[in-house]
């Protein structure tokens, strides 16, 4: 979603700014934007479209913009279509200040009715200007910029990550947060604001997370930060671990395919210290400290988006069969707004790759709010969900660039795993059997690793069904939300609609669209439901669907059937959607490079979904 990046300091900001944006183009936007104070005024700069429509517009390749202060940003549309003036940054009344934001500001129409009584004049359809345009008339009043924001944000409802700059001030930025992450990058002699490490890493490593409620005011010495009553705040430099190679497509055409293809590797670092195999027992030093809530839980709520939720709908297979623990799990936005009856005997957690999502980081609040305890299951060291909740474990999957999560999915899948094997041991399972299971997940990465080595056969797949409008894709327990992130990687990558089913539950319905020219993709591992599974097989081949099927790598039946098989390694039935999952993803992929659509940055997704 939105992106920021801003620079104070001694360089000509502009080539950064624009590598910044580049480095932001994941979160998926459609319009981009910056703007320098140059000179004693502020230069816009702002097109529609990909960051490398805006450096042509700008002819900022050639070098002719210089600039040691200024701020750019890519807009994800929320109000009004992504057009040139839609996009940021937005200009206040007198075009003396300038502001990008990320977030809704929920009572922009209040703002702008009241300010058009006051000669007003608004450009754009954007809830931004309006903010804008309050920032200039609170500045009219103080002539002080980090005062006027503050002001502004006092009367703003909503959410929001903005940043701020004057021309009557060529030696400051100002920074504010609510709802949508920013941090801030400490440089020497030169500071930067981002909403996105990404952005900034290969400046700086050394970075400051703005809370909810806080202002920063940046110059080319410093920063100081705030509450927005002014209330002074002490901030904690904190280092960036990830390496600037994670965050680079290295030799691979897509972030998706390198992603896929660093699966055994970021499921192992997953597990990495923390599976004691010779004691059949887990290691996880972020619950230790609320085990026992976690053990006189009356039952685990999970919560999440979008894929996330899929590991979700997993972790329920595998909590209630391993751990033996009631589990439920609910989408975020659902649960935010339903009065869930979650008391302190619940134990809610949140499963998110960004830590960023709105929805999920509300349902979190609201949980903990009612007195339960939440965790979550993060992957972006820092974010605001691993702060805020009372325990979690980090997934260690690396940045995660592609818009269709696929690493962090099989790392979030693993720990799974692991929260289920220590649960089951605290529970009384014996270590022998503890040891057989924690055996099981050690050989998963090279499991994976062996689906990887041989795709070619998943291309050809590709290539044969890449013209079809629909897809089903089908499988049982734990393969069924399998079956559904199968049919959402087609979806958000390919174009082609694709819905996911319990097998079973596929003669109540979908199978009336069943005929020569629907493809099904089974998920069909022989595990205890096999059988029952090519029934479902059956059934469809009798109304001549064309069958793909993920099966074992010594199954033989399901080939009589079906018209294409793709062999994965046998495992335990839980954990087996680690491994199943991978296939789905590479066919997703290639189908879509097959069809051309741009893999990265499918069209109207966003990386990370930052407003409800
Ligand atoms: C967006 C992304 C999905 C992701 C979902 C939840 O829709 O495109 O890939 O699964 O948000 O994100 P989270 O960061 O909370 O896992």
């Amino acid at each position: 979603m939105c992106g920021i990046v801003a620079y104070i300091g001694q360089k000509n900001c502009v080539p950064l700014l624009l590598e910044g944006l580049r480095r932001l183009e994941y979160r998926g936007y459609d319009s981009a934007g910056i703007a320098l104070v140059q000179n004693g005024s502020i230069g816009v700069y702002k097109k529609a479209g990909k960051v490398a429509e805006l450096v042509s517009a700008i002819g900022a390749s050639n070098g002719e913009l210089k600039a040691s202060l200024g701020m750019g940003h890519t807009r994800w549309a929320t109000h009004g279509e992504p057009n040139d003036t839609n996009a940021h940054p937005h200009w206040d009344q007198k075009r003396e200040i300038a502001v990008i934001h990320n977030g809704i500001i929920e009572n922009y129409q209040v703002i702008k009715t009241k300010l058009a009584q006051e000669g007003h004049i608004f450009e754009t359809a954007t809830d931004t200007e309006a903010l804008a345009h309050l920032i200039g008339a609170m500045y009219e009043r103080t002539g002080n910029l980090c005062s006027a924001v503050r002001m502004a944000l006092a009367e703003v409802e909503g959410t929001y990550g903005i940043v701020v700059l004057s021309k009557h001030d060529p030696d400051r930025l100002v920074a504010a947060r609510k709802g949508s992450p920013i941090i801030l990058g400490v440089g020497d002699g030169e500071n930067f604001v981002a909403s996105d490490a990404a952005a900034i890493v290969d400046h700086t490593r050394q970075v400051v997370y703005l809370e909810d409620g806080e202002v920063a005011e940046l110059t080319r010495e410093g920063f100081r930060t705030m509450t927005i009553d002014d209330v002074k705040t002490d901030k904690v430099i904190q280092e960036v671990t990830f390496e600037l190679s994670q965050i680079e497509r290295g030799g691979y055409d897509h972030f998706m395919l390198k992603e896929i293809h660093e699966q055994p590797e970021t499921i192992k670092n997953g597990m990495r210290g923390r599976l004691l195999i010779e004691e059949g027992n887990i290691k996880l030093g972020g619950l230790q400290h609320v085990m026992g809530r976690l053990l006189s839980a009356r039952r685990i709520v999970i919560t999440a988006c979008g894929t996330s939720w899929h590991a979700g709908l997993v972790g329920e297979y595998m909590f209630e069969q391993i751990a033996k623990i009631p589990t439920e799990v609910e989408y975020a936005s659902e649960f935010r707004y339903r009065s869930p009856l979650v008391n302190i005997d619940d134990v809610v957690l949140v499963i998110s790759q960004s830590g960023e999502t709105a929805d999920s980081l509300a349902a979190m609040r609201e949980a903990k709010r009612k007195g339960a305890t939440v965790l979550g299951i993060v992957n972006v060291v820092g974010s605001t969900i691993a702060r805020e909740s009372d325990g979690g474990v980090y997934v260690h999957a690396g940045p995660e660039i592609g818009v269709a999560s696929t690493k962090a999915f099989t790392s979030q899948l693993t720990v799974l795993a692991l929260i289920s094997l220590m649960l089951a041991r605290q529970r009384g399972m014996t270590k022998e059997d503890g040891i057989v299971l924690a055996r099981e997940l050690a050989t998963i990465p090279d499991k994976a690793r062996q689906i990887l080595e041989n795709t070619e056969h998943i291309e050809a797949i590709a290539r044969e069904f890449k013209d079809v409008k629909n897809f089903l894709y089908l499988g049982r327990g734990a393969n069924f939300p399998v079956a559904l992130e199968g049919a959402l990687k087609l979806k958000e990558i390919s174009y082609i609609h694709a819905e996911g089913y319990p097998a079973a539950e596929m003669k109540h319905g979908p199978i009336a669209l069943i005929d020569e020219n629907m493809p099904v993709v089974f998920v069909v591992p022989k595990d205890a439901i096999y059988e029952k599974v090519l029934s479902n097989l059956q059934e469809v081949r009798a109304r001549r669907g064309r069958i793909i099927a993920v099966v074992n790598e010594d199954d033989h039946e399901v080939e009589k059937l079906a018209e294409f098989v793709i062999r994965v390694p046998r495992t335990y039935g839980f954990f087996g959607p680690i491994l199943n999952i991978i296939p789905l993803q590479l066919l997703a992929y290639h189908m879509a490079v097959a069809r051309g659509t741009d893999v990265d940055q499918p069209r109207n997704l966003a990386k990370s979904v930052t407003v409800e």
